[in-house]
Order: structure tokens, then C-alpha cells, then sequence
């Protein structure tokens, strides 16, 4: 079966976006990525698809009047790589209704939190602050809400006595790069539904997608 091509959306540093080219590397993973996007052209992640020869754009949301016309060049770019699907991966802009109305359900994103809990950033810190016992990471289908939108994959992490945003991080980190490909594996198997809002993958059983470790 072809492979879905996918779009992945960068601002930094851009571990996700080597999590999810690892797992293209694998013949069997049925999605490969066909361009690597950041609107900051010093992003480390750049750098990553370069080395595993994946085409590169940058488009610098500060060379535009308005999203709008950010948002229309971003779509321009995408149209142009025959994606079918855009995953954001550390993507710091929010995306308009003008830009997720033409990719409708073709958007996804990873976010350190269980969401909707600690939507937007600082969010380690807010955890920590908050007293929480748990946090974790989401995968979701993009609203345009910030970090909002129909769930695919959660996974949770225990908040340790003593972390700082660092080490919670890091923990979810971890957790963020085994989700992301699972995810994406799903829809490029056509395994994901959306009905009423709520995520449905056929054929996984409830603990598929939400993957708790509390040991970790
Ligand atoms: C990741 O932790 C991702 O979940 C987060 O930015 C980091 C990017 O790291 N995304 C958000 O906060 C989205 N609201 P990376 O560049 O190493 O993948």
C-alpha cells in the first residue's frame, strides 16, 4: 500500500520531528515524510531533515502583514508537496479557521500536558506549581483553539517529588516520542474516526491509546 506522505511543522529543536523520521526509517511504518516546515530558519530541527535528506522550506511568519498571508503561503507550500497530512511538532503558531478549514482533520499536534489540562506554554512549571500527581502527553487533531481538538493518544507520566521543569520534561519527552508515530500510524493505516468530536481507532483496545507509565 502507499505510504502517507506527511508534512511535519517545526519551530525548534525538533526531537519529535526525529522521532517521527526514526520511524519512517522502518520499510513497514506506512507514513514517510515529504517536507520538513519551520517559520524560524535558525531551528535546529532543520538540520535533522537535511541530514536525512528530507526537502526543507522556511517561511518566517515575520515576513508577512498578517496570519492570513502567513498562513496562505504556508498552505501554498503544503499544496505544493502533495501531503496528506500535517503533523505539528513544536510548531509555535496558532493556525487559523482560514488554514484548518481546506486541511479539515488533517492537522495533528503533540503537546507535554494532558490535555485539556496546562493547554498553552510554561507548561512544566505550571504542573509542578498546580500539585498535580500526573502529567503527560497528547495527541491531538487541530482546532483552531490553542492545544485543542479531538484526542488520538495520551500518555501519563508520575510527577516526582523534587522534579523541576527539567526533569518533568524530560520524562514526558520520552513518552512524546513513542506516541507521535503510534498516532500517526493510525490515521496512515485509515484506522481513525471522528464522530461527535471524539476520536474513535478501530481495532485498539482502550489501553493502545492511552498508554499509562506510571513506573517511568
Ligand atoms: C515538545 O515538548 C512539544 O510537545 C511542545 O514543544 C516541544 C517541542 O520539542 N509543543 C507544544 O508545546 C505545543 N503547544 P521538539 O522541537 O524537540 O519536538
Amino acid at each position: 500500500m502507499a505510504k502517507l506522505k506527511i508534512a511535519v511543522l517545526i519551530s525548534g529543536r525538533g526531537s519529535n520531528l526525529q522521532a517521527l523520521i526514526d520511524a519512517c526509517r522502518d520499510a513497514d511504518y506506512p507514513a514517510e515524510i515529504g517536507l520538513v516546515l519551520s517559520n524560524v530558519g535558525a531551528a535546529a530541527g532543520l538540520e535533522r531533515a537535511r541530514e536525512a535528506d528530507i526537502p526543507t522550506a522556511v517561511i518566517g511568519h515575520k515576513d508577512f502583514e498578517d496570519r492570513k498571508g502567513f498562513e496562505d503561503a504556508l498552505l501554498g507550500e503544503l499544496g505544493r508537496a502533495g501531503v496528506g497530512l500535517v503533523c505539528l511538532a513544536g510548531f509555535m503558531r496558532l493556525l487559523s479557521e482560514h488554514f484548518l478549514r481546506p486541511w479539515h482533520n488533517r492537522v495533528v499536534n503533540i503537546h507535554p500536558s494532558l490535555l485539556p489540562s496546562f493547554e498553552g506554554v510554561h507548561v512544566h512549571e505550571r504542573v509542578i506549581e498546580s500539585g498535580a500527581r500526573l502529567s503527560g502527553c497528547t495527541v491531538h487533531i487541530v482546532r483552531p483553539a490553542m492545544d485543542s481538538g479531538p484526542i488520538i493518544i495520551q500518555a501519563a507520566v508520575p510527577v516526582h517529588p523534587g522534579d523541576s521543569p527539567e526533569t518533568l520534561a524530560a520524562r514526558v519527552l520520552e513518552q512524546e516520542h513513542r506516541i507521535y508515530p503510534m498516532a500517526v500510524r493510525y490515521i496512515a493505516e485509515s484506522r481513525l474516526r471522528i464522530v461527535a468530536e471524539r476520536v474513535i481507532i478501530d481495532g485498539a483496545s482502550a489501553p493502545d491509546a492511552a498508554l499509562c507509565n506510571p513506573s517511568s
